[in-house]
Order: C-alpha cells, then sequence, then structure tokens
C-alpha cells in the first residue's frame, strides 16, 4: 500500500496516510457518515444524511465541510471540540491524521481516525461504531497524552457534528423531581443554545440527554429529516447546538465541561462516554424506533430478555413496617398475581435505625428490631407464597447519623473550610476512593452472598452533588465529576462480572439517572416518583421517545385520583408493576388487577419488543394513543388515554400504523373491569391493516368521558 510520510522539522514522529483511502465512509441501512482526509492532512466531515446508491457520489454532495473535531488556539471561532493545554502551557492542538482504520463484521462496522499534533505527542483517536441494521451510530474519542508532563483537557467533546440545513428545531426534555421529561420545542437562531446538567451524582434530575434535532422543518412523527442524540453519561453532560454566521450549525455532545478542567498525567488516555445516534428522514417515530431496537441489541443489559412483574411497598408503607407486615404485603403481592416482592427503604441500621429519612445510610444490616429473623426469612416466606424477592440500596450515599460515618467521616464528598452541605439529610460517598468503591462492592455482595435467592435490586441515588471536593483526589480537585461517575461505572463492572444477569432497577429520587452508560448496567429505570396516572402519560411518553418500553418501570399506585383501570392502562405501556395497598382495594380492583397482571403477560413481549408508534401525542390533543406492533406484524396492542374532554369537542377517528397492509386484524379490547363491554364500535371485528392505517378506528365512542382509557389488542386470523 502507498504510504505517505511527512517528516516535520521539530517533530519526531512520522505521520502515515494511507493515500488511496482518503474517505471513511459509515453506512447503515439507510443513512451515511463520511469523512475525507485532505492534503493538508486535517480530517473533515463530508457527509451525514440519508445513504446514497453510490459512496462515490458523497463527496459531491456539496455543502461546507467542516473539521471532524476541532482543536481550540488555531484558526477556529467557535466553539471547540477539544481544547488542550500542553504540559509547556501551549493552549493550542492542530490535529493532523496520522493513521485510520475501518473494519465491518456483520451488523457492526468500526472506524477510528488517529490525529496527532505535529508539534506535541498528544494523539486523538476518533472512534465510530455503526449498527447497519438499527440506523444507530455510535461515536467516542480518547485522548492520549503522550507528552512528559501533565496535560490539563478543557473541553473533551465525545462527538462533533456538523450540519447544513435552512432551519433547526430542537426537541428538549426535562423538568424537575416529579416532572420529569417533559418536551420543549424552539427553533434554534444563531449563537449557542446549551442544554446541560452540573448536579453530577443525580445528573438528570432537571434534564436528561437525549433531543431531536430537526433539520429543515420541526418534525412529526411520521415526517421530517432528524437526528435522535443521547450521551451515554450518568453524570454532568453538555450538548451544544451553536449556528454560525452562514447558518451552519455545529452540534457537540460531551460530558460537561463545566469545572472540570482534566488533568490527564503523562501516559495516560482519557475516554469520553459514547454519544449515541439515529439519522432519519421519517420523522421522530422511526427515530425512536430505531434507538429502541439498538437498546435492546446493545445498549441495555439484557435488553432482550424478559423482566418480572413486581409489588413494591415504597408508597404503601414508607419506613413504617416490619417483618409481619411485609409477610403480609406478600399475600397483597399474591392476589396480584406479580412476580415478585421487592422491599423498599427502611430495613436496615440498628444503631442509628432507618425509620426516617435522616438515619442509617451506609450502615446495611438488617434492622434487628423490625425485621429480627432477617432478610433471608423473607426471602424464603415470600418464595413459599410463589414469589421472588427484591431489595432497595442506596449504596452512594451516607447519613451523617450512621456507623459507617462515625468510622469513616473522611469518606465523604466535603469542600475544606466549609460545612456539610446536606440533601435529603444525607451526603454522597466519595467514590474516587477506591476504599470507598470496595465498600459500595461489598455492600451488594455480602448482600447477595448471604441472601442468592435475592432475584431484583433497586439501586437509588437520592441526591445531586454540592460541596464537591474528594478528599481523596487531593491537588486534582476538577478531576472530581468526572472521576466520580468512571468509579460508579468500575464498581458496577465489578458487580456484573459477578452477577451478570441480576435485574436492577436504576433510581435516583425519579428519573434522575436516566442514560445508556448506565443501562449497560441495569435492566430498567424509575422515571418518577410521580405515580399519579394522569401525570405519568406525560412522562412515560416522555422517556419511551429514547428508551423502550422494557426499561421503563411503571406501577400502578394510589397517587392519582384516576380509576384503577385508568391507572393500570397507564403503567402497561411501560414495564408494569405495583406500589399499592394491596389491602385497601376493593375487591373488584383485585379481581381486576389479577386478570390485568395475566393481560399484561400476555401482551408483554409485543410491548417490550414491538415497534412503537405514537399516533396522538398528549402534545397535540386532551388524549394520548400509541401502539406496539410486533416485528412480524402479527400482533399489535393500542393504548389510548382520554385525558380531557369538553362537551361536543371533536375526536377523530384515529388510523393505525406499523400494520401490515394485507393482512386481516381482529380487534379485540382488552383489560376491561369485570362485568363491563367493550364500547368500541370495531370490537370482535376483522378489518384489514389497510383499513386500519387508512380510515382507522373511533377511539371515543358512546358517552367520552375525560380521565378514561381503553387497550385494544389485534391479532392478525
Ligand atoms: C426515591 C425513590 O424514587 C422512591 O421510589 C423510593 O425508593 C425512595 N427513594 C426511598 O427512599
Amino acid at each position: 500500500m502507498k504510504k505517505i510520510f511527512i517528516a516535520f522539522l521539530s517533530f519526531t514522529a512520522t505521520l502515515v496516510v494511507h493515500a488511496q483511502n482518503k474517505e471513511i465512509v459509515l453506512e447503515t441501512k439507510n443513512s451515511a457518515l463520511v469523512y475525507v482526509m485532505k492534503d493538508n492532512q486535517k480530517v473533515y466531515q463530508a457527509y451525514l444524511g440519508q445513504k446514497l446508491n453510490q459512496s462515490s457520489e458523497y463527496l459531491k454532495a456539496g455543502g461546507p465541510q467542516k473539521e471532524a473535531y476541532i482543536g481550540a488556539g488555531m484558526e477556529d471561532f467557535f466553539e471547540p471540540a477539544i481544547r488542550v493545554v500542553h504540559a509547556d502551557g501551549n493552549p493550542s492542538l492542530d490535529l493532523r491524521v496520522s493513521d485510520q482504520k475501518i473494519n465491518k463484521e456483520g451488523n457492526i462496522t468500526t472506524a477510528s481516525i488517529t490525529l496527532k499534533d505535529p508539534q506535541y505527542p498528544t494523539q486523538v483517536v476518533l472512534h465510530f461504531k455503526s449498527f447497519f441494521n438499527e440506523d444507530v451510530i455510535k461515536t467516542w474519542t480518547e485522548i492520549r497524552n503522550g507528552e512528559k508532563g501533565t496535560i490539563t483537557l478543557y473541553n473533551y467533546a465525545s462527538s462533533m457534528l456538523h450540519f447544513s440545513a435552512p432551519n433547526y428545531w430542537l426537541s428538549q426534555f426535562d423538568g424537575d423531581y416529579m416532572t420529569e421529561m417533559r418536551m420543549k420545542e424552539s427553533k434554534l437562531t444563531t449563537g449557542i443554545k446549551t442544554l446541560d446538567s452540573k448536579l453530577g451524582s443525580r445528573a438528570h434530575m432537571y434534564r436528561t440527554p437525549v433531543f431531536y434535532l430537526s433539520l429543515g422543518n420541526l418534525s412529526t412523527e411520521k415526517n421530517g429529516e432528524l437526528i435522535a442524540g443521547t450521551l451515554g453519561w450518568s453524570g454532568n453532560f453538555q450538548s451544544s447546538f451553536e449556528i454560525d454566521q452562514s447558518n451552519n450549525l455545529r452540534v457537540i455532545n460531551g460530558v460537561n465541561p463545566y469545572a472540570s478542567d482534566y488533568k490527564l498525567a503523562a501516559g495516560q488516555t482519557f475516554v469520553t462516554p459514547e454519544f449515541i445516534f439515529t439519522h432519519t428522514l421519517n420523522g421522530k417515530g422511526q427515530a425512536t424506533r430505531n434507538l429502541h431496537d439498538w437498546a435492546r441489541n446493545y445498549g441495555v443489559l439484557d435488553g432482550m430478555k424478559p423482566r418480572m412483574t413486581l409489588l413494591n411497598n415504597w408508597e404503601a408503607t414508607h419506613m413504617d413496617f416490619n417483618q409481619d407486615i411485609l409477610v403480609e404485603l406478600f399475600d397483597g403481592a399474591k392476589k396480584l398475581g406479580v412476580d415478585l416482592f421487592l422491599l423498599d427503604d427502611g430495613w436496615f441500621g440498628n444503631k442509628y435505625p432507618r425509620d426516617a429519612d435522616k438515619t442509617a445510610l451506609g450502615d446495611w444490616q438488617t434492622d434487628q428490631k423490625k425485621l429480627p429473623s432477617g432478610i433471608g426469612y423473607l426471602v424464603k416466606q415470600a418464595e413459599t407464597k410463589g414469589l421472588k424477592f427484591g431489595i432497595w440500596l442506596e449504596p452512594e450515599m451516607i447519613s451523617p447519623k450512621s456507623e459507617l460515618y462515625e468510622k469513616h467521616p473522611d469518606w465523604i464528598l466535603k469542600l475544606p473550610n466549609r460545612d456539610e452541605s446536606l440533601s435529603r439529610h444525607q451526603l454522597v460517598l466519595d467514590l474516587v476512593n477506591p476504599k470507598v468503591q470496595d465498600f459500595v462492592f461489598k455492600v451488594v455482595d455480602d448482600l447477595m452472598k448471604e441472601n442468592p435467592n435475592i432475584a431484583f435490586i433497586k439501586w437509588d441515588c437520592n441526591r445531586p452533588m454540592t460541596n464537591t471536593y474528594s478528599p481523596y483526589l487531593k491537588a486534582n480537585q476538577s478531576n472530581t465529576y468526572v472521576d466520580y461517575t468512571r468509579s460508579l461505572y468500575k464498581v458496577l463492572e465489578r458487580l456484573r462480572a459477578k452477577y451478570p444477569h441480576l435485574p436492577i432497577m436504576l433510581c435516583a429520587g425519579g428519573g434522575g439517572r436516566t442514560d445508556y452508560g448506565a443501562l449497560k448496567y441495569f435492566t430498567e429505570f424509575w422515571p418518577s416518583d410521580n405515580t399519579d396516572g394522569f401525570e405519568r402519560v406525560f412522562i412515560q411518553w416522555g422517556y419511551l421517545n429514547f428508551f423502550p418500553a422494557l426499561t421503563v418501570s411503571s406501577h400502578i399506585t394510589s397517587m392519582g385520583k384516576q380509576s384503577i383501570k385508568f391507572r393500570t392502562d397507564v403503567a402497561m405501556m411501560g414495564k408494569m408493576g405495583y406500589d399499592i395497598k394491596v389491602n385497601k382495594m376493593t375487591n373488584e380492583e383485585i379481581e381486576f388487577s389479577n386478570q390485568a397482571v395475566k393481560t399484561y403477560k400476555k401482551l408483554s413481549d409485543v410491548i417490550w419488543f414491538g415497534d412503537l408508534y405514537r399516533l396522538i401525542s398528549p402534545y397535540e390533543e386532551p388524549r394520548a394513543v400509541l401502539m406496539y406492533a410486533d416485528k412480524n406484524k402479527n400482533r399489535a396492542v393500542v393504548f389510548n388515554y382520554i385525558l380531557n374532554y369538553r362537551r361536543k369537542e371533536y375526536l377523530g377517528k384515529v388510523k393505525l400504523d406499523g400494520l401490515d397492509a394485507n393482512k386481516q386484524y381482529k380487534i379485540e379490547e382488552v383489560n376491561l373491569m369485570p362485568g363491563t363491554k367493550s364500547a368500541l364500535a370495531e370490537n370482535g371485528k376483522v378489518y384489514s391493516g389497510d383499513f386500519l392505517m387508512k380510515v382507522g378506528l373511533n377511539l371515543a365512542p358512546g358517552k367520552v368521558q375525560a380521565v378514561s382509557s381503553s387497550v385494544i389488542e389485534l391479532i392478525a386470523q
């Protein structure tokens, strides 16, 4: 292979470029990302869009070719992907191609472009992984310090992407505790729009690292060019969208550089988190389906395996329970017919029992008074009732009133000369300290060793970081935010090596930690402490844009004033469970719920592994309608929620989607209250997929009621 060798006067290394292979073309089923190396040895993004029939035409596509990963301090005037100050104080980075690789194996193509600074032995490797069938691309970056001294990274993006379109629309998803994932859409204008988090541990409490970026017009569910993007990082993140003077857009995603100038010692390599995105011409619905497919196949632990239904005791008892009360609750779980009982917060602590949220985090020993026979007894009792048993932990946290704190007051994040800053009366452990990592690992490991039949864990994290200072890190304080998240991953890595398939729910006081960095280790997440059925329609709708249904824990509780049917129908669109006082339910409610669990089990493979189609958005009409269709288009489930209704308000027929036009489907309303009949005119009848997708169903038949719902199953005949 012909190679070009370029020698630089003051640079000992040699840059090597494979001359006849100057393009990197990453193609998926429908899209392409193309880079080109030019004679100046720089690499440019040449194309990002729909796949072309002839790959030779990508370079003819026109549009501005922008440097792929722009270093600060050289000729560029906008937000850099990377800003480095070298060991000698030079604040610039000039990145030239030194090597590139591409390798296709089955569904996955991996590519890397190695860039070097001609004057400094700093190396940047841009990594790409494309997933052909899912139309998803993952990008991340490695920064290697080949210098003799420490360099400082001020910006270190996972990805930089360039766009050129007449208009750009951003859909973001944010909120707060109890109001997670509210969608907001706006047109971008010149300047920078930043979506970020500075909360550290409970990093996504105000905002989830996900977005849609529509190119041209604002995309609808079925139409429009867009990318859907998400950063796999459970700490502070930053997405920036900058339109320049020529209406070009650069999108940078990565760790939030805020208070995080990273000191990279000689010889060390910094690996950024992964930015995951999909490009489509077919609207947000297609973008969601692409991400869901990718997530189930590659992004989520055991993404193609079934999940368990469960009864949690948090909303029923909070921390006010004892052994007998719990065993009684098992009977409730049995009545509902769920698979597992999940014991929540309040089971631990002896010197400082966990009777309220002021004590005991860190003292993970069973409370002898509440549970004199121990966890093992509960596991057994559950098993005799045909139930599995799961347990809650919040291993990253510590209560000042705990034995752990008395033993290790230096194990917390805390600024010198500042008071401890409490949130929910607790502090964050200094997880960067390897001893703390060992402790956290041991908490879970000991529990599992003592009770090998524990079948589920809920891993909570109820506060963000303040007072962020790691006593362990000493001089390198600005590494704390990044190293905390990495330390969390290290612990999870160790746990997964030993317990590869134990289902673990990720929770952070609700959806305070929801990202694909964490979901490599978790099987589902808790979207919100707001379990009001009405609110949950919006919250789950939000998460389902980016995360598949089997990861979105959706529990039926007593929080809302809606009927048990409405609350159950809402939970069914995700991963259904309960958190309810079964002994306060009427016989009719129990009978309904027991049947609902059976119905859910029958439908769940369509919900978990099928394709999601959002038919009517609650942001556009006073109702929400969505459906799942299995991959063979043989079965589908429609979820229909009427949220509000005013006299004579027009609610038109709803056209279904994702069916086979040539198949005949039998329509059956399921999950009805005992003794009630479906009001659906089409119930029990057979219609072609063609009809259902072109004409649709009247999902507001008869006397329409606000806050009512229906679930409709379609089976191909
Ligand atoms: C916050 C979680 O979101 C709740 O479900 C519950 O587990 C509490 N923490 C327990 O403290």
